[in-house]
């Protein structure tokens, strides 16, 4: 029998949540839509006009794709009228989204990331989609930026869209992960992924090796020992991926066990790290830890950081629980 995502969803909230208002899945269906327009941009590609560079640097410094800016666009405007939101926050604005006056206001907040790995998008590599849904504090119907900066053990639920071979939304609302495939012909996501769980132990790392001078000895230390293989002191082979796009390597992490590491490296002095902890660590981490993963900056539980600011960095270490672990060790270690 095939589900569809939002049959998926309202069942779960009914078993979760009895009492639940249909808010949460309003807010996820208007979410799909978004998806399911940006997989067509990012479909289309070159035949629509949309790939290459906008000319413009987001609040971070970092130069603007047109499908950046377009598919932050889209994410807003498929979601700002439903009466779900209380306000919004994206990697590619400045300051936070309100809800402009035309529309009914609701409880929820959502942070995203509207195209991660867009440095892949000209040469045609996975892209994807990240979002995070968050509670306004009780009584707040006008959030500022404070608003949003809740440990990641607050989200209501976390999810990524893969724009692969094959499109798949994957979430989590606390109670597992399951992912979806759209099925083109009938415009749905469709359940093909039940309860993702991400093996224990596996013999394969993600790091972006050409940052290797900038690390800390920890990382140095780990990812040496891989690479010494059955001569080293691990005394077995492991094999390396760099996709450059977060949400490709979460779902070959998901679907068959790895590691992933965006360590705190010297590079910059001014960043903690390179990914966002509202836009894609915190959802992230959710969706792993949830499939049985551990998720960390190598110091601390990813999810129990208190934000500093909306575009804040931090170090991120995720996936298979065993060498997770065995990394966060060589940094107590340390
Ligand atoms: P974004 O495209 O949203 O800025 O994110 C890119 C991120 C992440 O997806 C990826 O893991 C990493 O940056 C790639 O970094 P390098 O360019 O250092 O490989
Ligand atoms: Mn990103
Ligand atoms: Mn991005």
């Amino acid at each position: 029998m095939s589900k569809g995502l939002i049959q998926f969803i309202i069942e779960e909230q009914r078993a979760a949540a009895p009492g639940a208002t249909g808010d949460f899945t309003g807010l996820l269906s208007d979410i799909v839509v978004a998806c399911k327009r940006i997989a067509h941009d990012v479909n289309k590609g070159a035949l629509i006009g949309v790939l290459g560079s906008a000319g413009s640097e987001n609040v971070q410094g970092e130069t603007q794709k047109k499908l950046d800016i377009i598919t932050n666009e889209i994410f807003i405007e498929s979601t700002v009228w439903g009466g779900h939101l209380a306000a919004m926050a994206s990697e590619e604005m400045d300051d936070i989204y309100k809800i402009p006056a035309q529309y009914p206001k609701g409880k929820y907040l959502v942070v995203f990331d509207p195209l991660d790995g867009s440095s892949n998008i000209d040469v045609n590599i996975s892209v994807g989609t990240i979002f995070s849904i968050l509670r306004a504090p009780e009584g707040v119907e006008d959030p500022t930026a404070d608003d949003f900066l809740q440990p990641g053990v607050t989200q209501v639920c976390g999810g990524y869209v893969l724009y692969g071979p094959a499109t798949m939304m994957v979430i989590t609302t606390g109670h597992g992960v399951n992912g979806f495939t759209l099925d083109g012909d009938i415009g749905e996501f469709m359940l093909s992924h039940p309860n993702m769980t991400i093996p224990e132990d596996t013999l394969e790392f993600a790091i972006n090796a050409s940052n290797e001078r900038f690390w800390e000895a920890p990382i140095q230390r780990y990812v040496d020992e891989c690479v010494k293989g059955k001569t080293g002191p691990r005394g077995i082979n492991f094999n390396m991926r760099w996709v450059a796009s977060m949400v490709a390597e979460v779902h070959r992490i998901l679907v068959r066990g790895g590691v992933f590491m965006y360590p705190k490296d010297t590079k910059d002095p001014t960043k903690a790290g390179k990914l966002r902890l509202l836009y894609e660590a915190n959802p992230m981490s959710f969706i792993v830890e949830q499939a049985g993963g551990v998720s960390s900056t190598g110091y601390e539980r990813i999810m129990d950081i208190k934000p500093s600011g909306l575009h804040q960095r931090v170090p991120v270490i995720l996936g298979s629980k065993n060498e997770v672990n065995r990394i966060i060790s060589y940094h107590k270690e340390a």
